[in-house]
């Protein structure tokens, strides 16, 4: 894409990243991603190190020499030696979530890295641009797994007149017209998450893509948001018992104590009743199993589709 600077600075075809999934993401999903022209995400939070290693030698085979990048959870306790992994593999591209990179930014920038923080207020975005990030991702709560309390809508304009870097916006796109929308607010790329679940590079447990496929508008909800930590989900067995602990006034450790291991028990074995299906507000909007290359084309295609309607509409 012409005079795209998320495409610039990130060295990739289509501003389109592919987000980063906990226990999901990994080295085949973020290389068909890569691959496709868009830039594929392994997600690093919780991974141990040889995983990680394994994952970017896989994304790398199957990306060739196109980019992909790997997202880095700080609060996680081995985060230091990912990142000595990602400079020793030569990873292009980090994410951060859970945290500020402050620490880490001398030396991911030596090793010529760029580094994209998530962020989910105006605050933290100036803060971001001022250590040194390269771009910034705003997140929405539409969108599927750890979520802030700011609408897409809101926030990506907000953060987009606070700081000159450029912005990506994750959280709500399904299709074309979130895409152009996207523009619209100012940004320069889009993160996708909940798409990319179904896609066929994407090792995700069958019955998790089943569930994302079977999804309707007001399928997901927001859970934990009184612990601070909130989190989007497909509304199950595992959703309703969390929200009626809520309800009962359980403490915050009890909560947090209850969902731990429930994201693996989805996505990896397959348990989409007590497992915790992280999904977006747009998992209703994806219906049907494609190639990564194909959810890119299509987001492609239907933004030009919606490019003319919206010129054609306002001449
Ligand atoms: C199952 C799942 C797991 C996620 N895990 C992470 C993660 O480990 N790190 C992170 O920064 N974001 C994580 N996210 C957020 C995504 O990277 C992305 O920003 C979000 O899904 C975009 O919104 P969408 O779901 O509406 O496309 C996760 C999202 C989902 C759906």
């Amino acid at each position: 894409m012409k005079n795209n600077r998320v495409c610039e600075i990130l060295g990739i075809e289509y501003p389109i990243i592919q987000g980063a999934m906990a226990w999901i993401a990994d080295g085949s999903l973020a290389g068909g991603v890569s691959k496709a022209g868009g830039l594929g995400i392994i997600a690093g939070g919780g991974m141990p190190l040889d995983n990680l290693r394994r994952e970017i030698k896989i994304a790398k085979e199957i990306a060739g020499d196109k980019p992909f990048g790997v997202n880095l959870m700080l609060m996680m306790g081995n985060v230091e030696q990912q990142i000595d992994i990602c400079i020793e593999e030569g990873v292009r591209v980090v994410t951060t979530g859970a945290g500020n990179p402050g620490v880490h930014m001398k030396k991911l920038k030596g090793a010529n890295i760029k580094v994209v923080p998530v962020v989910a207020s105006v605050a933290l975005a100036k803060r971001m641009e001022r250590i040194g990030a390269d771009a910034v991702i705003a997140e929405g709560l539409e969108g599927g797994g750890h979520i802030g309390e700011i609408t897409t809508m809101a926030l990506t304009p907000q953060v987009v007149e606070a700081v000159e870097i450029p912005v990506i916006l994750a959280g709500g796109i399904g299709g074309g017209k979130q895409f152009l929308a996207a523009y619209a607010l100012g940004a320069e790329g889009i993160q996708v998450g909940t798409k990319f679940l179904v896609a066929e590079e994407c090792n995700v447990h069958d019955n998790y893509k089943e569930a994302i496929i079977k999804a309707k508008d007001r399928s997901t909800v927001s859970t934990g948001t009184f612990t601070g930590h909130p989190v989007r989900v497909i509304k199950n067995k595992l959703a309703k018992e969390m929200m009626n602990l809520e309800k009962a006034g359980a403490s915050v450790e009890e909560i947090e104590k209850f969902g731990v291991g429930k994201l693996k028990l989805a996505a990896v074995d397959g348990d989409v009743k007590e497992g915790s299906v992280m999904a977006g507000q747009v998992a209703s909007m994806v219906r049907k199993k494609e190639t990564a290359l194909e959810i890119i084309l299509s987001l492609i295609n239907d933004l030009e589709i919606e490019k003319q309607r919206l010129i054609d509409y306002l001449a």
